[in-house]
């Protein structure tokens, strides 16, 4: 069964299809009215979110279809001790697709092992978040008209912003992408991030703690929040939240068609000053991101319907419950059923990856 947990089960066909598909229902809405008339999404939000529940709530009303589904695990049998196994077989009863928001990194690729229909990752942890970057894809296409040759500064927590590694990990396929990464220390982006995008495909990279120093060469500027839900340690995140807040001067010598992004919600990292300022973009994205999971929604049924397969990867290379992962916010360490599988980074140096987070685990 097809599932989206990770931008890289999209071929870079597959996402210039879904852009050509956004683009169509922008200019021709009716024609999709009906398209998923009789089918149901499931929206199994166990963390808070507003913007991304309803823009894929959204999506498949505006597609003709019908939404189940509830928005704090509080609300679902998680509470009662649940699996995320069980209730994606459970669910799988129920709708025709999933779409899964969870605080554990690596739970909505659990529930796609057992689910009998497609699932889509909303968000795991500080992990990943596929269908952001594809709003993100067709916002920055939209404004700059392609998707290479672009300078694009990821300013704030690179740390565990997930919109972050999931867009960095989709610009690896174009060509010409130059990225700025702008963070305190303490907030860089994650070593898989490094290892298994940004050196894999050789992608050029620079990492600097200041945004007036870098913004002048940037085409795309990527604020995020910092995350706060995501520190152990209180004080440290408030040591760290304004690290950054963009205010119309330091706007002064940035290109006259960098565009801004951010994926929402903001807190303070960008002054409402400039949301008339043209380069500001956060609110279209919004518009996009409903768009592209309109696009993803349909295609995802279609090859259902079909029986077409996700990429398989070839990468065989993996051990079982020799190596543990000390995440904690990694789904195995709730769920202590599920099989430790690590990837095989080094075998010499003993550096293994755990499936479901992407975190190095210890023998
Ligand atoms: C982002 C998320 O949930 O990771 N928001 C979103 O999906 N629109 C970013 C964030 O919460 O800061």
């Amino acid at each position: 069964m097809r599932s989206v947990i990770d931008i890289v089960d999209l071929t870079t066909e597959e996402i210039d299809g879904l852009i050509k598909t956004a683009l169509d229902i922008i200019k021709n809405p009716e024609a999709y009215s009906e398209k998923c008339k009789g089918k149901i999404l499931a929206t199994l939000f166990f963390e808070p979110s507003t913007r991304t529940r309803l823009s894929f709530e959204t999506a498949m009303l505006r597609l003709g279809g019908q939404v189940i589904g509830f928005s704090s695990a509080s609300s679902s049998s998680a509470s009662k001790g649940e699996s995320v196994a069980d209730t994606a077989k459970v669910i799988s009863c129920y709708a025709d697709i999933i779409a899964m928001r969870h605080p554990k990194e690596g739970a909505p690729y659990v529930a796609s092992k057992n689910a009998s229909i497609p699932v889509i990752n909303a968000g795991d942890g500080g992990h990943c978040h596929p269908t952001q970057t594809l709003a993100d894809l067709l916002t920055i296409y939209r404004e700059h008209g392609r998707l290479n040759n672009l300078t694009v500064g990821f300013c704030g927590d690179l740390k565990y912003g997930r919109t972050v590694h999931s867009l960095i990990n989709a610009l690896a396929r174009y060509t010409g992408i130059k990225i700025v990464l702008i963070s305190p220390n303490e907030l860089k982006v994650p070593t898989y991030v490094k290892e298994e995008v940004l050196d894999k495909f050789n992608m050029q990279y620079t990492e600097t703690t200041s945004l007036e120093d870098s913004i002048s060469e940037l085409d795309v500027l990527y604020m995020t929040r910092v995350q706060q839900e995501r520190f152990a340690d209180i004080n440290e995140y408030n040591r760290l939240k304004d690290s950054y807040i963009l205010t119309p001067d330091k706007l002064v010598t940035a290109k006259e068609d960098m565009s801004i992004l951010h994926p929402l919600p903001r807190v303070n990292e960008i002054s409402v000053k400039i949301d008339d300022d043209k380069r500001a973009c956060y609110f279209k994205q919004v518009d996009n991101g409903k768009l592209m999971r309109m696009a993803l929604i349909l295609k995802l049924l279609d090859d259902a319907k079909n029986g077409v397969e996700g990429i398989v990867s070839n990468d065989n290379n993996y051990v079982t419950d020799e190596v543990k992962c000390l995440n904690p916010s990694c789904i195995t360490a709730t769920e202590q059923e599920l099989p430790h599988v690590f990837k095989v980074v080094d075998k010499e140096n003993k550096i293994y990856r755990c499936i479901y987070c992407e975190k190095d685990g210890i023998i």
